[in-house]
């Protein structure tokens, strides 16, 4: 242990490697070579609340405490970023009510049942806007409809199961949709319609690991958006891979708009809608290796 000019221990080359390959392990989060001191300042606070006075320690606690599990939960916390808002990326949603659902309207007729999967949901704000969308299409009244959120966070999934928010989740919201969607809870909080809530679940579900049975339907579209990116490829392929497994043949996927498929997948087809390019599930054929 090497003290460091505030009194906290500094995290040596050793223990950075140990925490970040366990962190790698078990979330597929890529913690850079240039990130010892984010990381030795986002866990300083588990030490002090462990009471632990070096990183070899904390490592070893998560390794083999009793207590290991909540709060290996507790250090991804620390490390992920949960930035999300309601209708991010409105181009895209666009062309999904415009283009795609009409098709899967199409589609699903004689079931008139629909699935939509928000993986990697965060606080629940894309899950809620997908479930808005729907809504507002007037397509799917009277069907089975569901639209599943799912993170390996708990803290932001309880969030999300509140549907409580503040103006940073609202940013991109416009009056009009505000008062449709929400109702005012005072000056600065709102909460997210009941119908619209009655449409939305939400599941832990780590998507480096096989489905746990958070839900266990097939999609008609997941979204899957700025998730990809805090992962390297073999670990972004393994998302690629069970998304595409939970994808009905002909479903899609719509990633972030920094995000694409170029040397992850060419298990998916590019489609270019008039509004933007998503990706689509094959009707045949199944994963090349
Ligand atoms: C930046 S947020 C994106 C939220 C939303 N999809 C959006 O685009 O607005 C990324 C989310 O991915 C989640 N995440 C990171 N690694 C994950 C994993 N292995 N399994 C499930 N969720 C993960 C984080 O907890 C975080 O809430």
């Amino acid at each position: 242990m090497m003290p460091f000019d505030t009194g906290r221990p500094e995290m040596n080359v050793e223990e950075f490697r140990l925490l970040r390959d366990f962190v790698y392990a078990y979330c597929g989060i890529l913690v850079r070579d240039d990130m010892k001191y984010v990381m030795q300042r986002r866990l300083w606070p588990r030490l002090e609340a462990l009471g632990l006075t070096d990183f070899g320690s904390y490592y070893r606690y998560l390794r083999f405490d009793a207590q290991r599990r909540p709060e290996l939960e507790t250090a991804i916390e620390a490390l992920t970023t949960h930035e999300t808002y309601f209708f991010r990326e409105p181009r895209q949603l666009k062309a999904f009510s415009d283009e795609v659902l009409p098709v899967l309207e199409r589609r699903n007729a004689r079931t008139r049942r629909l699935r939509v999967w928000s993986a990697g949901c965060s606080s629940g704000e894309e899950a809620y806007t997908l479930a808005m969308l729907l809504k507002e299409s007037g397509r799917f009244e009277g069907w089975d409809v569901e639209v599943h959120g799912s993170d390996i966070s708990r803290r932001v999934l309880a969030v999300a199961r509140q549907g409580e928010y503040g103006p940073s989740a609202l940013r991109a919201t416009s009056a009009d949709q505000l008062s449709r969607y929400f109702v005012q809870l005072g000056p600065n909080r709102v909460r997210v319609r009941d119908d619209i809530r009655a449409l939305v679940s939400f599941g832990h579900h780590n998507l480096q690991e096989p489905e746990q049975g958070s839900c266990s339907s097939r999609m008609d579209a997941v979204f899957c958006r700025n998730v990809l990116i805090y992962f390297d490829t073999p670990a972004r392929q393994r998302v690629l891979r069970l998304i595409y497994e939970k994808l009905t043949p002909g479903g899609y996927l719509m990633l972030g708009h920094s995000e694409n498929l170029i040397n992850l997948s060419a298990d998916f087809e590019l489609v270019h809608l008039r509004g933007d390019l998503v990706y689509r599930r094959p009707e045949l054929g199944g994963w090349s290796p």
